[in-house]
């Protein structure tokens, strides 16, 4: 039954396929919405990163700060001070930043060393200067501004550039600065330009906007990175917030609560994207520790099945 009594504006053509059924890796443990202390949480589903050389798996929540340009205020700092314990605390550890979202990169340099974390951290970041030689400064400040020798994923931000930049990336990859490369998209009508760079074989990730209202990238983009082994971060989860006012006032149904643990619409989203087969992790972005909370529980308890999905996919269409 849709629940839904406003539609959303954009909808992507042919979003019938969800990918196959994925198995229940964990079972649901959790009955609260929101996380409760760090020792009574469930531990967080991890997906294999296809390409890492030891096995390396990521836990499927994780966090995007793309909000946090500014060094802010004491109580901003505290804020976002919680919000990162909270998504640690959890068993997460993926932190999206980049050059371009003001001085976020410092804001997260000065907030790990603070708080003495960075090794927890998985942190990916972006380049998105025009020509090689601007590339290489900015990817420097990157490391400068997050007081750290090594960037855990280096992207091409909005593949701006991605031919001149790659090269660069690949050989400071060689060289132990960063361990995984990638490029990055959120425009849907753009993204399947990081198709003829995955076929390269030279990209650990690819990072694609992917949520309930915006499927197209199940046609072609997610199979492909499937197949071609490479990890999937999914940006934009939650449609910037508005996928969320779309359900206000409304009640997560019974059996989702019951199938999957979810307690909250923003945790079915999540469940909705960490789901297909192909994704690797997903960065939603909050400022509130409150929010982080609900969302790492996205992350608990057994993924969703392709039947589940398609359930989960009614409630907003
Ligand atoms: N590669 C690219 O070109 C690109 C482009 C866009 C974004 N990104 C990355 O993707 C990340 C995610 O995208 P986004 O932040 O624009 O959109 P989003 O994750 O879809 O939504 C973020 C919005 O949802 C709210 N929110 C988060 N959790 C919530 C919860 N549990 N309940 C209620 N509201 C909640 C946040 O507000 P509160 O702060 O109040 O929680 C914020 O307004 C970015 O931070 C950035 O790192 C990358």
């Amino acid at each position: 039954m849709t629940l839904l009594t406003r539609k959303r504006f954009l909808r992507t053509a042919g979003a019938a396929a969800f990918g196959a059924a994925v198995p229940n890796t964990l079972p649901a443990q959790s009955q609260s919405p929101m996380a409760e202390s760090p020792m009574a949480q469930p531990p967080m589903v991890r997906k294999p990163i296809p390409r890492s050389p030891n096995g390396e798996t990521m836990p499927v929540i994780g966090l995007g700060t793309n909000r946090y340009k500014d060094p802010g205020n004491a109580a901003e700092t505290a804020q976002r001070m919680d919000v990162i314990r909270t998504l640690l605390d959890a068993g997460g550890s993926v932190i999206d930043t980049a050059e371009g979202y003001g001085q976020s990169e410092a804001v997260l340099g000065e907030l790990f060393t603070r708080m003495g974390n960075r090794d927890q951290v998985f942190i990916a970041t972006k380049v998105s200067e025009r020509g090689r030689d601007n590339g290489i400064e900015t990817m420097e400040k990157s490391f400068r501004e997050l007081q750290t020798n090594v960037i855990d994923l280096m992207m091409v931000h909005n593949l701006r550039n991605d031919d001149v930049h790659l090269p660069t990336m690949l050989e400071w990859k060689a060289a132990g600065r960063f361990r995984y490369v990638g490029v990055s998209h959120f425009l849907s009508w753009f993204q399947s330009g990081v198709i003829p760079v995955m076929e390269t074989g030279n990209l650990d990730f690819i990072q694609i906007k992917y949520s309930i209202d915006m499927r197209g990238a199940e046609k072609r983009i997610l199979p492909v990175a499937q197949d071609l082994g490479v990890a999937v971060m999914i940006n934009v989860p939650l449609g910037r917030g508005s996928l969320l006012e779309d359900v206000e006032g409304q009640s997560v149904p019974e059996w989702a609560r019951e199938e999957l643990g979810c307690k909250t619409f923003a945790q079915l989203l999540l469940k909705f994207v960490i789901s297909h087969p192909a994704v690797t992790v997903t960065i939603p972005g909050t400022t509130k520790a409150k929010h982080m909370a609900d969302n790492v529980v996205a992350g608990q308890g057994p993924l969703a099945d392709a039947k589940q999905r398609a359930r989960i996919a009614a409630i907003w269409d």
